[in-house]
């Protein structure tokens, strides 16, 4: 009887407990008592608390759930469906309410090449919710469909198991329920147990198991279920009790032995009992039903002789199945004391009755005997789940953030399943893999988790609108595939980090930041020193002769007074830029501000610049702060180095100005700084090079495409609509012209020369006195009023696109004297757009496409500042204008110049271009900088 049994072993689980306490010689005590049971999980789902009991029956310790799933309610199952008898595991339950999809997470390695797992999940309804109405629900492993579990005609109080033997590809596991609509999923217990990898060799990565039915022939109670300890697997071993009138049991109490490399490991306690026919001619006959299963069925027989042969005596048969021959050989003999099994590798399909017979045979002297079998029902999991370091990132993250949303299961699994915010890429042979994750307003807390470095595919990651504090961390760099990262909206505080600075630059990265008061990007703010970049940045730089700032303004001032005049508006002074004394107390503020830099930019000695210049030797621009030299970082980086004049007593201030504005901006439209150099009287800033000039050397040059204009306009475009939206407060250029435009190798264009910038909403007081901008492009409100806005941007930058559209200069001088602005304006009026375009362009351009360009011109310089459109709807404008010259370019049998064939156009343009540049005329200074 099983119940002596049970007290025999009652013993025991006080003997494992102390045995549990005593971590190092428990293993022992236990490998002796019992086989070994290293790696099993089992769960009591719905027990509450945190401690583990018992079983009586097994011995085995249960868990409470909670530490595996994070859904779901624990309920115990009504009164009256619990008798003493009745199992711990059945007494409680956890049922998941809300949500499609709730799992359990379990993890699965013990060892390398150990991931073949027995799952077995079991469930009684109990009518624990009271409402007498037992639920239908899918049961998954991972990604795969296990069963789907219909209680709804069973006895509330029958306990239903599901079983299932697989491969498990990953260091967790997860087992889901999926609600199909047909009552609230609940489970009662799970148990993972770990296999050899050698036995049912059925199973492999794509294909498993998952049990019908497993019986030992020959007990006589029903009660009488083997498992662990007896199944090293725990495998539950069903007694078949037959009738005694027709059958015979056969047993022994010796030992039946596993044979070397055994395929199944049937314990010998079920071995050691079999069934065979009172009379000796019948044959062994049994049937299973099909339940539909598309895959089929894979049946499984094990056999041992218990009796001792005598002389003469044969035991032969051979197994049928619906009339066809299961068994290869001429006939099976079963070996005595050793367990043999006969098992089909290919699946049954298409019948819904399988008649097994088991038939001796002519020779055998005696009848057919069977001690145990199996019959499996095939599952695929051919559907693999998301990349598991992906999902071991997720749950990081979902821990962290106690995300509620629908985070449940595989992240990436196909359908309504998919965790929300996730969009997942699905490649036919790897498993899916993150490629971006939207957790804006999440009401994320706290700092950004490390684990998001770890989504190894994600394009884009938006954090935007949500509360995180802390610094950005640098891992992120490290994200292969980022693209965008948007920040937008938190409590960020610290440097942006070196490495995803030098990601914007190369322009890999798209980083939005904006309102997080405390990041820290403004300049003048005090940032802690970060440590000192090593960070070589990467690139090119051009220095641009700027333009004579002196002279500009005063030819501003003219034009000024003049319109003032004419229009008889009041006089309104405008003072010249203010000049900076050289004195010892602005000396030290100069150095004040230069140490509140943030130092991702590398400090340069006057040193160093003599040698990556090699002495000075290579001017490349004239500015009204000094000579541009070329230069070489240690590295081989072209550099570009704009020396301060100390004869100059103008341009400290904007040098500053610029050195403190570069080290906060970053977008890969704006040129970027390498470094700076404030060494006793020697003020530089280092730049990336930019090898093919400004813009308005091209537009001179008349060699651009309409397709490469449009580019370069966009280009420009974000990079001022990032200073003016990405940056907090807005920086406003105020210098925006042609000539501070440059272009780079591959003709992508970065707005230069921040020495003019001002951050909107400081310094007011300054920018009302201090006019600045060159003539042809200032905001004509701006000179109006004295007070810059990002309008006076967009009206500079329509200046910019008119140009490119036209190929004329801002100003143009004959007939007489008049703007680009009113020249253009009076011809579009009467729709002459031809005259307007730049003839060099020679027609090869979409007319519909330079139309909406001249037209998104003219609303940039719209005199009132208000009808004028932000950047933003300048660059979404210029990409449609940009979409419509693609679409003409790629009507032509040849691509002139934009997109997919820009590179190579321009490349070759470029090389055409390099002998007519500018620097070339530049006169050489031998002498070193006129700083000497
Ligand atoms: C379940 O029953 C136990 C006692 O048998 C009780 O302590 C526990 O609170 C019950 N749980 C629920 C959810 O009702
Ligand atoms: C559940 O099983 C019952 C009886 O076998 C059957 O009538 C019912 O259709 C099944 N329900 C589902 C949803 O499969
Ligand atoms: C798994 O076994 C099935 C049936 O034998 C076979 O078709 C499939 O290719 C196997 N899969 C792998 C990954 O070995
Ligand atoms: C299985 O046996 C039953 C009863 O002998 C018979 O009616 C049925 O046709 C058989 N099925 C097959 C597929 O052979
Ligand atoms: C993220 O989701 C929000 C809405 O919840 C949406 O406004 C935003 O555009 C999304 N971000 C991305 C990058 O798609
Ligand atoms: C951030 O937290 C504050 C208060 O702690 C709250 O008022 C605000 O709405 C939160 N912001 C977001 C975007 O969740």
């Amino acid at each position: 009887m099983r119940q002596s049994k049970l007290r025999a072993v009652s013993a025991r689980p006080w003997l494992l407990l102390l045995c549990l306490a005593l971590a190092a010689t428990a293993g022992v005590m236990q490998a002796r008592a019992q086989p070994n049971s290293i790696g099993f999980i089992s769960i009591d789902c719905g027990f509450p608390g945190t401690t583990s009991y018992v079983d009586d029956a097994t011995t085995l310790p249960y868990a409470p759930d909670a530490a595996f799933t994070d859904a779901g309610e624990n309920h115990n199952v009504s009164s009256e469906h619990v008798t003493p008898e009745l199992p711990r595991i059945y007494r409680d339950v956890r049922s998941f309410v809300d949500g499609a999809r709730n799992c359990y997470t379990l993890p699965s390695t013990l060892a390398v090449g150990l991931n073949k797992y027995l799952f077995r999940a079991a469930f009684m309804y109990g009518n624990y919710d009271g409402l007498n109405r037992p639920p239908v629900f899918d049961l998954y492993i991972g990604v795969n469909l296990w069963k789907t579990v219909n209680l709804s005609s069973s006895d509330p109080a029958a306990p239903v198991i599901a079983e299932a033997i697989v491969v498990v590809p990953d260091d967790f596991v997860q087992v889901c329920l999926v609600n199909t609509g047909t009552g609230t999923p609940f489970i009662s217990g799970l148990e993972l147990r770990p296999l050899k990898n050698s036995i049912y060799p059925q199973v492999n990565a794509t294909q498993g198991l998952v049990l019908q039915s497993r019986r030992n022939f020959g007990p006589t109670d029903m009660t009488d279920i083997i498992r662990y300890p007896d199944d090293q697997y725990d495998r539950l071993w069903t007694p078949m009790i037959i009738d005694a009138i027709d059958w015979l049991v056969l047993s022994t109490t010796e030992k039946v032995r596993n044979i070397y490399d055994d395929l199944f490991e049937v314990p010998s306690k079920v071995m050691q009992t079999a069934i065979t026919p009172r009379d000796a001619t019948s044959s062994i006959n049994f049937y299973w039903n099909s339940k539909g299963s598309s895959l089929g069925y894979i049946p499984v027989f094990h056999f041992s002789e218990v009796l001792q042969a005598g002389a003469g005596v044969v035991r032969q048969f051979n197994i049928n199945i619906n009339g066809k021959r299961f068994t290869s050989h001429d006939y099976y003999t079963p070996r005595h004391l050793e367990s043999g099994y006969v098992y089909g590798t290919r699946p049954y399909t298409n019948q819904i009755r399988y008649n097994v017979s088991i038939v001796k045979t002519d020779t055998s002297t005696l009848p057919p005997i069977i001690n145990a079998d199996e019959i499996f029902i095939v599952i695929s999991t051919t559907n693999v789940g998301t990349d598991s370091e992906d999902v071991s990132a997720m749950k990081a993250i979902k821990a962290k953030y106690q995300v509620k949303k629908n985070w449940m299961g595989d992240p990436c699994v196909a359908g309504t399943f998919r965790w929300d915010g996730l969009t997942c890429s699905y490649a036919i042979s790897d498993p899916p893999k993150i490629t971006a994750l939207n957790m804006s307003f999440s009401g994320l807390t706290g700092d950004i988790s490390s684990a998001f470095a770890n989504l190894k595919a994600v394009q884009s990651l938006d954090l935007s609108h949500n509360n995180l504090t802390g610094s950005i961390p640098s891992s992120l760099s490290q994200l292969p595939s980022l693209t965008t990262l948007d920040l937008t909206g938190n409590q960020l505080s610290g440097p942006i980090p070196s490495s995803l600075l030098k990601r914007i630059q190369d322009g890999s990265l798209n980083l939005i930041y904006a309102d997080n008061p405390d990041l820290c990007t403004n300049a003048g703010d005090s940032c802690q020193t970060a440590p000192q970049g090593k960070s070589k940045l990467v690139i090119y730089y051009v220095a641009v002769p700027m333009a004579l700032i002196v002279v500009a303004l005063a030819v501003l001032l003219c034009c000024l007074l003049r319109r003032r005049k004419t229009r008889g508006l009041a006089d309104v002074s405008v003072k010249p830029r203010d000049k900076t004394p050289t004195s010892l107390a602005s000396m030290a503020a100069d150095e004040h501000r230069l140490s509140s830099l943030r130092l991702e930019n590398r400090r340069f000695t006057y040193e160093d610049l003599e040698m990556i210049t090699d002495s000075f030797k290579r001017v490349i621009g004239r500015g009204g702060f000094g000579y541009v030299y070329e230069g070489f970082l240690e590295d081989g980086t072209q550099v570009a180095v704009k020396m301060r004049s100390q004869s100059s007593n103008q341009g400290a201030k904007e040098f500053l100005t610029e050195a403190q504005i570069l080290t906060r901006i970053h977008h890969k439209n704006l040129v970027s700084m390498v470094g700076y150099c404030k060494d006793g009287v020697y003020m530089a800033l280092v730049y990336e090079y930019m090898s093919e000039g400004s813009l308005q050397e091209h537009i001179a040059g008349k060699r651009l495409t309409w397709g490469q204009r449009l580019r370069i306009a966009l280009e420009s475009a974000q990079g001022l609509e990032y200073l003016h939206r990405g940056c907090n407060p807005p920086l406003i250029h105020r210098d925006v012209k042609t000539s501070n435009i440059l272009l780079n190798a591959k003709l992508e264009a970065k707005v230069a020369d921040f020495g003019m910038s001002k951050a909107l909403d400081r310094d007011t007081y300054a920018s009302t006195n201090t006019l600045v901008g060159t003539p042809g492009y200032v905001d004509p409100e701006y000179l109006e009023t004295m007070q810059p806005s990002t309008k006076s941007d967009v009206y500079s930058f329509g200046v910019v696109l008119l140009e490119l559209v036209t190929g004329r200069p801002p100003i143009l001088h004959s007939p007489q004297p008049t703007s680009v602005i009113q020249w253009a304006r009076q011809h579009l009026a009467r729709g002459d757009i031809e005259v307007v375009v730049d003839a060099s362009m020679g027609g090869n351009h979409d007319v519909n496409s330079v139309w909406k360009a001249a037209e998104v011109a003219l609303q940039c310089t719209e005199q009132a500042s208000a009808q004028r459109p932000t950047m933003g709807d300048v660059v979404a404008q210029l990409l449609e204008c940009l979409d419509l010259e693609k679409g003409r370019s790629a009507n032509e049998s040849f691509c002139d110049g934009d997109d997919s064939g820009s590179a190579t156009a321009s490349l070759s343009h470029s090389s055409a271009f390099v002998t007519g540049r500018i620097f070339g005329t530049v006169p050489m200074v031998e002498t070193g900088p006129a700083t000497r």
